[in-house]
């Protein structure tokens, strides 16, 4: 069957089931800070599953597109050595939302895969969650022999997305592909013996949520979320030895084969290099195609990473051009099909990987080479840590661009290792120190060609020597002249399509961050004389400041060439920047706001005005109480519906203090100042600060403010975090949507839901009240049932038992329920609690008189199982490692116990 039949059988199988098929989403995942890139089908319905979102359907089939090369899961070294580890790749998942739960899943799963794809169910094996029963008993009813079924912990399965989110126990699918009948055994499942015996799907039966502090709650409904590895199920009907051995793969690698010009058998020796790079193409041609380009942060940062690393094992294939590019084509034709992005974008993929690549190579040999030598002389000193230092892999990644990847691969081949955290800590260190000099990301050696440029340009006239003409607050449209392109600082005469560049104008209406205030986007296009399309264009997707006099516009080309000296129109994304604007002057309002509120003693300490939020931090001591918080809101709304003019003016510094104008304490300012007032003309003014942010003309265009949070950043000092205009708009909107699912949720309407919701958390209480109760009284018949084992030793009452108990406190519990019966006894008890073992010990305080001590036998016998302990003479309590050996501690407590009572005085 061909990988696209596959897929295509998966999907139709399940809508015959009912289920809707719905697309893959993006790799990006959208709205979710969680998580780096779509890791899992089911992130795109996360919020289904939390009951926070709902379909028109409760079943759905997808085949999704998964990046696993960060996070909690991160496979990037597997990829090459491993036959069946990815990237990127895809999983085809079927879904439940409050609809089919186990029962249904594990015959779904069964029908299809030994039904229309005719596996064996001879080799097929099943794990299940350590604890869950009903799986065991499940399987077996669809038709599973119990010899088949393996139970395995929460390492295996127990399944979350990350940290926190959606999860729940689960039950996977294993496949052993060997040749011998007697390699078919369940040691080789989820196992490294070896890599017969494979993970094919996954079905996790969604019950919790986990929050960041880890605690589980149940969801409202419970569902189902399964995840097919399709590149190894492709691989098993196609009878390939690994999941190269594929039509999803074999074309790639004969690409790079023939780009290669190599022969077969050169092609199996190197077999590493070709997976790799396969695996790495077609990653990044996916990422792409989503959107996402090569950078220094986050995403962009991975997309870097992973071309480079391909490259880099194109140099051990002798590749020494561009290549990757060529190769993506092929991915790009052998995908499209059924992910149509990659037609779409498919120039534009190409020109990115290859505009990477070369980037790259210009630094790859400089860099590999100093690397080498690097280890070399470590070598030649005979260091015995072989360890390359932090500070030195990151001085080859700042320098010739080696992600630290890449670094850490080469080491490994030398039996080196990175000292990753140090690499890490210097990343952070060059970071502030760009910020601290009013510099951007990484790269600070391109602050000195950013100076020269500025100073090559004013020598030759082009820019003046006061630099570029710089006014935000006027039209957001200007017609002006390209004065200068920039690659990396680097001057150049024009630009093509696709590439990354930096415009400099002789005018600009764009914003620089300053103040807290982000910078603007926008779009730059060449003038046009009537209406017809302009010949050439770029997006603006930031603006910079690298060295005086000079502002740079961080440019993709869209289409068309840009060239030095072309007229062309300078265009502010309008609706972008009025969104900030209204955040910038309520940042005003609530500055004033919370004077009045909370006194004179808030001062600003930093501000954030973007156009999504705003966020304001500020000298307080404590936390603002929900009056106050009130207080401020309604302030702040009030000189909103007061429709104030907002006004600016330059003013002698003295001037404006005189006025009262509020200023920082930790900025610098010059004789001149811009002074904001927001405030109707004769009358004193709402608010007077300094600041040169732009602004909206009138109070009433900011539409409402909403403080959608208040909280510490650091002792002494708050953050408020508010939304207005369309932010504030769609804020309450949501708010309003989650109070009717919630109230729906808890059967009752939004106007009774704060009754209902506290009769319920009573009831909650009630329950949980007597839940414990229960387990208390159930614990106490349990331990009854431990009495048996009572003995009488020279007129003492002697007990040594296992029970069963949830904690530690219970034990000793038990153990005082046992004195109040026994006025002179010994009690030593253990139990497993979360797979360890546990003892106590409690002695009556008569017994202490005769030489007998609790916290000594509890040493002694705490030994047995690998631990220690400790407490007082009557009590003692101590936490070992070998579970197996509890019963052994506990036979030798008792025995100890009779040695010491025999021998005491009476
Ligand atoms: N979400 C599950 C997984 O990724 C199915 O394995």
């Amino acid at each position: 069957m061909l990988s696209n039949q596959i897929r295509r059988t998966y999907i139709d199988y399940f809508v015959r089931n009912g289920h809707t098929e719905v697309p893959s989403s993006s790799l990006i995942p959208h709205g979710d800070k969680t998580i780096l890139f779509t890791n899992a089908g089911m992130n795109q319905f996360k919020n289904v599953f939390l009951g926070l979102e709902k379909r028109d359907y409760t079943r759905a089939v997808t085949a999704q597109k998964v990046m696993r090369v960060s996070g909690k899961h991160n496979d990037l070294e597997e990829v090459g050595p491993s036959p069946r580890h990815h990237t990127f790749f895809e999983m085809l998942g079927n879904f439940s939302f409050g609809d089919y739960f186990k029962a249904d899943a594990m015959k779904f799963a069964l029908e299809l895969v030994t039904g229309e794809y005719g596996l064996d169910l001879d080799r097929l094996w099943f794990t299940i969650f350590r604890e869950d029963d009903e799986s065991e008993e499940l399987w077996q009813k669809v038709g599973v022999s119990r010899s088949r079924i393996l139970r395995f912990g929460e390492k295996d399965n127990f399944w979350q997305m990350g940290d926190t989110g959606p999860c729940g126990p689960n039950s996977e699918l294993h496949y052993f592909t060997g040749n011998k009948k007697e390699d078919n055994t369940a040691d080789r499942v989820n196992s490294d013996k070896d890599q017969t015996t494979v993970e094919i799907w996954n079905l996790v039966f969604m019950q919790f949520n986990r929050d960041s502090s880890g605690k589980l709650t149940p969801l409202p409904r419970t569902g189902v979320d399964t995840g097919l590895g399709f590149e190894r199920l492709v691989r098993i009907l196609q009878g390939g030895a690994s999941n190269y051995d594929t039509d999803l793969f074999l074309p790639i690698l004969d690409t790079i084969q023939r780009l290669a010009g190599q022969t077969d058998a050169q092609r199996r020796e190197q077999y590493v290099a070709y997976r790799v790079i396969a695996d790495h193409v077609r990653a990044a041609s996916f990422l792409i195609a989503d959107g996402v380009l090569p950078g220094n942060e986050g995403r962009n940062y991975v997309l870097r990473m992973i071309i480079r690393r391909a490259l880099r094992f194109g140099r051990k294939l002798n590749f020494h051009e561009p290549f990757l590019h060529k190769v993506s084509e092929t991915v790009v034709e052998n995908m499209g099909g059924h992910y149509r992005e990659l037609i779409e974008r498919r120039d534009h993929i190409l020109r990115t990987i290859c505009h990477e690549e070369e980037r790259f190579a210009r630094t790859l040999d400089l860099g590999m080479e100093k690397l080498t030598e690097v280890i070399a002389q470590a070598q030649m000193a005979g260091t015995s840590s072989n360890t390359i230092p932090g500070d030195v892999a990151f001085k080859l990644y700042d320098t010739y661009g080696l992600p630290l990847e890449i670094t850490r691969d080469e080491a490994k081949e030398r039996g080196f290792t990175v000292d990753e955290a140090g690499f890490q800590a210097a990343r952070q260190a060059a970071r502030e120190r760009n910020r601290a000099s009013g510099q951007f990301d990484a790269n600070y050696d391109l602050v000195e060609a950013y100076r020269d440029a500025a100073e090559t340009l004013k020598a030759e006239g082009r820019l003046p020597e006061s630099g570029v003409i710089h006014n935000p607050y006027g039209e957001l449209n200007v017609e002006t002249r390209v004065i200068a392109i920039l690659r990396d600082g680097e001057m150049t005469q024009h630009a093509v399509p696709g590439e990354h560049v930096e415009i400099v104008l002789a005018e600009t209406p764009f914003y620089v961050e300053s103040g807290g205030q982000v910078s603007d986007t926008g779009m730059i296009c060449a003038a046009t004389q009537d209406e017809t399309q302009p010949e050439w264009c770029v997006t603006v997707r930031d603006v910079r400041r690298p060295a005086p006099g000079l502002i740079v516009h961080v440019c993709e080309v869209e289409w068309g060439e840009p060239r030095v000296d072309a007229r062309c129109i300078a265009q502010v994304d309008e609706a972008r920047r009025w969104a900030i604007m209204r955040n910038h002057t309520t940042t005003h309002l609530l500055h004033k706001s919370l004077r009045a509120v909370l006194g004179p003693h808030v001062q600003q300490q930093g501000s954030l005005v973007a156009p999504d939020r705003l966020r304001f931090d500020f000298s307080h001591p404590s936390a603002l109480t929900a009056d106050e918080l009130q207080q401020i809101a309604d302030l702040m709304n009030d000189a909103v519906l007061s429709n104030y003019p907002v006004t600016a003016r330059e003013m002698p510094y003295k001037e404006a203090i005189a006025q009262g104008a509020m200023a920082l304490f930790s900025e610098k300012y010059g004789d001149v100042v811009r002074v904001v007032q927001v405030g109707n003309p004769g009358e004193a003014p709402f608010s007077i600060e300094l600041c040169g942010g732009t602004h909206v003309e009138l109070t009433g265009d900011i539409g409402s403010a909403i403080i959608v949070d208040e909280n510490a950043v650091a002792a002494g000092v708050r953050r408020i975090e508010a939304v207005t205009g369309r932010g504030a708009l769609e804020h309450a909107r949501r708010q309003a949507q989650q109070l009717s699912i919630v109230s729906q949720a808890l059967g009752t309407t939004p106007d009774h839901i704060v009754e209902h919701a506290s009769r319920l958390a009573a009831q909650l209480a009630e329950t949980q009240k007597a839940l414990e109760k229960a387990q208390r009284e159930l614990a106490r018949a349990r331990f009854n049932t431990a009495l048996s084992g009572v003995r009488q030793i020279n007129g003492v009452t002697v007990l040594c038992a296992r029970v069963q108990a949830e904690n530690a406190d219970l034990l000793r519990d038990m153990t005082d329920w046992f004195r109040e019966q026994h006025p002179s006894s010994v009690c030593v008890l253990g139990a497993i609690i979360a797979e360890r073992p546990a003892l106590v010990a409690a002695i009556t305080q008569d017994l202490t008189k005769r030489g007998l001590d609790a916290s000594k036998l509890i040493r002694d016998i705490a030994r047995v199982v690998g631990g220690g302990g400790g407490g007082r003479p009557t009590l003692a309590q101590a936490g070992g490692k070998d579970a197996s050996r509890l019963d052994e501690a506990l036979t030798s407590a008792s025995g100890l116990i009779e040695n010491a009572l025999l021998s005491a005085p009476k």
